[in-house]
Formats: structure tokens, sequence, C-alpha cells
């Protein structure tokens, strides 16, 4: 989940400028998006959020060895190419989720940054699943079993929560969700 997690982070933390629906307004009067998707969000999270899954490569082989004795296998993005696009996957779906989120909050009327749980804790890790299953479906279920996604969805949106209040007081975040 590190890239997902990365992405999302990081779209925050690096985000602003111009938005990626250009200001544009729907039949309903709002906006597509909103001002809170960026498209230097967008590319720099997806960017962050593949680096990290390199990084993790990198050091997979040195961190089993390191857990050799203890007779655990740690899971792994796979090999080559396929281990490149699982962390694409990762990464871009946990900004598309977080797009799509956006999208049905300007539908419903919510402004820029109104609070939604526990959509806005759970979006990016939707796209970010979804994208992955359709895109490399075998290894999406041998790593996602059931028992994984329901720690992922325990787990996120106390994550969630806890980084954004260090955001908010960062002033990265305009508001602590
Ligand atoms: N961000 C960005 N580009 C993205 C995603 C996020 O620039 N593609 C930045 C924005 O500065 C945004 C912040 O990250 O304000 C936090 O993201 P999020 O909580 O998803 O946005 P909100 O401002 O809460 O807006 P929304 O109501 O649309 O969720
Ligand atoms: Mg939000």
């Amino acid at each position: 989940m590190l890239p997902a997690y990365v992405a999302n982070c990081s779209a925050a933390l690096f985000g602003g400028g111009r938005s990626i629906d250009g200001g544009l307004v729907l039949w309903d009067g709002r906006r597509a998006l909103g001002d809170g998707k960026t498209l230097r969000g967008l590319a720099l999270g997806s960017a962050c959020g593949v680096g990290v899954g390199i990084l993790q490569m990198l050091m997979l082989s040195t961190a089993q060895e390191t857990l050799q004795h203890l007779d655990v296998r740690l899971p792994a993005f796979g090999e080559g190419l396929e281990a490149g696009i699982i962390v694409f996957c990762l990464s871009v779906g946990a900004l598309l989720g977080d797009m799509a989120a956006s999208f049905f909050k300007r539908r419903l009327g919510l402004k820029r940054g109104s609070p939604l749980p526990p959509i806005d804790q759970l979006d990016f890790v939707a796209g970010a699943w979804l994208l992955t299953a359709l895109v490399a479906r075998e290894w999406f279920f041998e790593q996602f079993t059931t028992g994984v996604m329901l720690a992922v969805i325990i787990i996120t949106p106390v994550l969630h929560v806890a980084s954004n209040v260090i955001g908010y007081l960062m002033g990265k975040k305009q508001v602590p969700w």
C-alpha cells in the first residue's frame, strides 16, 4: 500500500497551481473537480508513489535476508516490467480514486475541503485497488486477501486522520481532514 499512501500524501504536500479541471463548471453550476485537484499534485504525487515503489523493490532482497531467520516471506511487486506496472497502478490509481471522490463531492454540492467521511479516508485506497485489480488481477488477489484488505480498511482512516492533522499544523492542508 505504500506507493498509494505516498502518492496521496505527496499530492497534498507538493500540489498547487493549475487545477486539473481547468475551472470547468458542469451542468449543475458546480466545478467538475475543484481547486483541490491540481496537475502538479497529480504529477508529483504519481512520481513520488512510483519512486517509493522502486525503493521498496531495491530494498527487498536485503530486507528478506535480514528476516531470514524468522521464516517470513515479504510481499513483493513481482519481477521486472510487471512490478513497475503494479507500482504505477497503485500510485496513479490512488490519485484517480481521490479525483473521483471530489467529482462526487462537487455533484453533492459539497465545497472543496468539506468533509465526507469515510469517503475522504478511503477514496484513494479504492482507486489504487480498482486500477491494480483491473490491470494485474492475479497479483492483486494473491496479495490482497480478505484479511489484508480488512486490515487496510481499518488502519488507513486512522493513519489518514493523523497525517492530515500534521499536514494542517504544517499549513499544507486547509482543513484537518
Ligand atoms: N492535491 C492536489 N492535487 C491532487 C490531489 C490533492 O494538489 N490531485 C492537494 C490540494 O492542495 C488539496 C490537498 O492536496 O487541497 C488535499 O487533498 P484532498 O483532501 O483530497 O482535497 P480537498 O482540498 O479536501 O478537496 P476535496 O473536497 O475535493 O476533497
Ligand atoms: Mg479532502
